[in-house]
């Protein structure tokens, strides 16, 4: 994996940088010693190198329980507990695998991430009279979203499946101890994963949060890890991302837009929204975390990148090489006047789109970042994973917000259990209607 930050140069000297790297390596002592705010939460800084061959096997099995069994499998959770497995198994599938319909592998479905009744109804119809299994992830437990999508699917499951079934097919990932997850899946007897104490949510990935569902997917979840134990070595990467990342908020860019010319790192790009959105946005400061789709957006937010506000700076991943061989086919009536690009390999045109972008974005005041891995595959995937996790840590130091807390997320809570009238929130139901009357 590589970083390139020479077109943010010109903005913000190298010198500055540096002055910051110094600062993001002094804190990466501050992440080991354990000394910074949110210090409970620090599981995820070694995790890569604590995970066993004997754990990624006990990963496996359940993994190959649930692939003989189902045809499909729902994932239910919701932010940390749904991202990061979305994004592997997004990155690294056929663009079309929900219509290959293969056998190959199960259908691998997301639930309990809204709160939407026709996505519900639509799930279940979907799902009617399907060998279906279920993987119910939440650390707390308790919340709704994944709740309602885990009531719904168990009784569906435990009706076309029979409760015996149901319990081989029906997986829980959640606490040690506590919560309804932990409560339901002791009582049930399902098979059982815990998610670390100290790991927070959008940190998880790389617990059987990510993995399990990664591997049922078909995955190799051991080079997933494999890349992310090579990145752990070494923090120079995440340490020059998180300075330059606070540099440029020094002078003004409020915004972060990441940029990807695969249409597979769409989720991967909303994994990290969810790392950096919830990690910094708190105090009043941090960079808001954006992210497009190109060549696609260009076509649509390429304008206000290029000419909007100039509070702004991006971030590109760039693949370098594609999985896959296409020519760009020639034209005898050449009609749209692209011959001359006739034998030249796709991905050639997407790297002169790519660099052309990155250039004209530079010139419109757009300070740009470059972070590329050779391919797209697990193992470049598990880099990318752990470099955005440091780089997170890292950078939040040196903003000074506790990374690893979301005081931020219970208010809409708070105000829905109120406006849903929830037992033990008669007071806050009260001023709520008395706010709206
Ligand atoms: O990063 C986080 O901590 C959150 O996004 C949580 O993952 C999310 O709210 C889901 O929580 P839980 O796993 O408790 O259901």
């Amino acid at each position: 994996m590589k970083l390139d930050i020479t077109k943010v140069t010109p903005f913000v000297g190298l010198d500055t940088i540096n002055g910051y790297k110094v600062r993001a390596t002094e804190a990466l002592k501050t992440l080991e010693e354990g000394t910074c705010p949110g210090n409970d939460f620090l599981g995820w800084l070694h995790l890569p190198s604590s995970i066993t061959p004997q754990f990624l096997a006990e990963v496996k099995a359940a993994a190959q329980t649930l692939r003989e069994e189902c045809d499909a499998v729902v994932v239910a959770g919701i932010g940390g507990s749904y991202l990061g497995a979305k994004a592997v198994i997004e990155a690294l599938s056929n663009s079309f695998q929900w219509l290959l319909n293969d056998g190959k592998n199960p259908v691998i479905l997301f639930a309990g991430n809204n709160i939407g009744e026709d996505y519900l109804y639509e799930l279940t119809t979907y799902l009617k009279g399907k060998k279906f299994g279920v993987i119910n992830i939440s650390k707390s437990g308790t919340t709704t979203e994944t709740a309602l999508a885990f009531r719904l699917l168990k009784k569906q499951c435990e009706e076309q499946r029979g409760k015996e079934t149901a319990k081989k097919v029906i997986v829980a990932i959640t606490d040690a101890k506590r919560g309804a997850a932990r409560t339901c899946a002791d009582k049930e007897g399902y098979k059982s994963f815990i998610i670390p104490d100290n790991v927070g949510g959008r940190f998880s990935v790389l617990t059987p949060v990510g993995l399990l569902p990664i591997a049922v997917a078909g995955f190799d979840i051991e080079q997933l890890v494999k890349g992310a134990q090579d990145m752990e070595k070494d923090a120079t990467l995440a340490a020059e991302y998180a300075a330059t990342r606070y540099a440029l908020y020094q002078t003004g860019k409020k915004i972060e837009i990441l940029a990807n010319y695969q249409p597979k790192l769409h989720f991967i790009a909303e994994w990290w929204k969810q790392l950096y959105g919830e990690s910094e946005g708190k105090d009043n400061k941090g960079i808001y975390p954006a992210s497009v789709d190109l060549t696609t957006d260009l076509h649509s937010m390429g304008q206000w990148i290029q000419e909007g506000e100039r509070t702004i700076f991006e971030t590109v991943i760039s693949v370098e090489n594609p999985e896959h061989k296409l020519l760009f086919p020639s034209d005898e009536e050449n009609l749209d006047g692209l011959n001359f690009l006739a034998g030249k390999r796709v991905d050639e045109v997407n790297k002169m789109a790519e660099l052309g972008t990155q250039l004209a974005h530079v010139d419109g005041g757009v300070p740009n970042l470059r972070v590329s891995i050779e391919r797209l595959d697990a193992y470049n995937l598990g880099q990318l994973i752990y470099f955005f996790e440091l780089g997170c840590g890292l950078y939040c130091q040196l903003l000074g917000v506790n990374a690893f807390n979301q005081p931020g997320v219970e208010a809409y809570k708070k105000n829905m259990f109120a406006l849903l009238g929830k037992p033990g929130y008669e007071k806050e139901t009260a001023e709520i209607k008395a706010r709206l009357s």
